[in-house]
């Protein structure tokens, strides 16, 4: 038997550390939500073992790939004895803040609660998804959410106004333990504002929304690697109406209200960063057509 699960990337709309905990991870408080650049997995019954392909030369084929864990812990927590092959059509940037890897452990593990019958709830995926990594909770839902400890707290929150996206993906990757590991939290900066982020969804207001994007791990990325603050001010002088740096990074993504103009800033960015996509929001409209633009 086949069953084919669509993946979604997420990004971050504000994006706060609070503090660092004595398990080593960070207490994070961010609003996530869906957009319409998704990967595809398609998985198929075997008789045994796990094997897994990729459209993408980037994503590994063992168990450093998230999805092959996912499929390893249902396997192994609910003793199923038959194998599952499974392939991975990528379309979301990899080590990248949009948490590909994890929504394709997340798909996985919806695809084989179908397959093999294992009847989980929302809540017993997503905290199984726990185990992968952080951001498989909000991956297993979608949506849009404020997600609070490493980011399996979930509240589901208004999703923003309909808009376009432009996601601009430097050469390199990056890393999220990196990222974390280089936070100074006594820096003195502008931290998220919660409440106006979610006031601003709520009433369906455009630039309230632009005008409260806020990721302070940008300190961290943006010092790093010059070239993404250099994507972030080229979006702007090309009219995105807001403009942020995703999760870790480096993607960096600007919100437009106008097709036309996602059009202009997807333009303005040709020779200038070689992974750009123009989607459109997703935060809770499913279904939507995949409808992306790739210079
Ligand atoms: O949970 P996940 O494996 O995706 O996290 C990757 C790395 O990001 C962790 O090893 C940790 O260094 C960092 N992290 C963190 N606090 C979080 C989430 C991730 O420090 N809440």
């Amino acid at each position: 038997m086949d069953i084919s699960v669509k993946a979604p990337a997420k990004i971050n709309l504000t994006l706060d550390v609070l503090h660092k905990r004595p398990d080593g991870y960070h207490e994070l408080e961010m609003v996530m939500t869906t957009i319409d650049l998704a990967d595809r997995i398609d998985l198929t019954e075997t008789s045994q073992g796990i094997q897994l392909e990729s459209t993408s030369g980037f994503v590994p084929f063992d168990d450093r790939n998230l999805a092959y864990r996912a499929a390893a812990l249902v396997k192994q927590r609910f003793s199923v004895n038959k194998g599952i092959h499974i392939v991975i059509h990528k379309k979301i940037p990899v080590a990248a803040g949009l948490a590909g890897g994890s929504s394709d452990a997340a798909a996985t593990l919806k695809g084989l609660n179908q397959l093999w019958d294992l009847g989980l709830t929302m809540e017993e995926l997503a905290e199984l998804g726990l185990e992968l990594g952080s951001d498989v909770p909000f991956c297993v839902r979608g949506g849009t959410a404020i997600a609070r400890g490493r980011g399996e707290d979930l509240t589901p929150i208004a999703p923003p106004p309909p808009c376009w996206v432009v996601l601009a993906k430097p050469q390199h990757g990056v890393s999220t333990a990196e990222v974390f590991g280089a936070l100074n939290l006594d820096h003195k900066q502008e931290r998220p504002d919660l409440d106006a982020m979610v006031q601003a969804l709520e009433t369906r207001n455009f630039h309230g929304v632009c005008h409260h994007l806020s990721n302070v791990l940008e300190q961290v990325t943006l010092t790093a690697y010059p070239k993404v603050a250099r994507i972030k001010e080229r979006m702007s002088a090309f009219g995105a109406e807001g403009v942020l740096m995703s999760g870790s990074g480096p993607t960096v993504f600007g919100l437009v209200s106008r097709e036309s103009l996602a059009r202009r800033v997807v333009n303005g960015l040709r020779g200038f960063c070689r992974q750009v996509y123009a989607v459109r929001m997703m935060g809770g409209l499913e279904g939507l057509p995949l409808d992306q633009i790739r210079t």
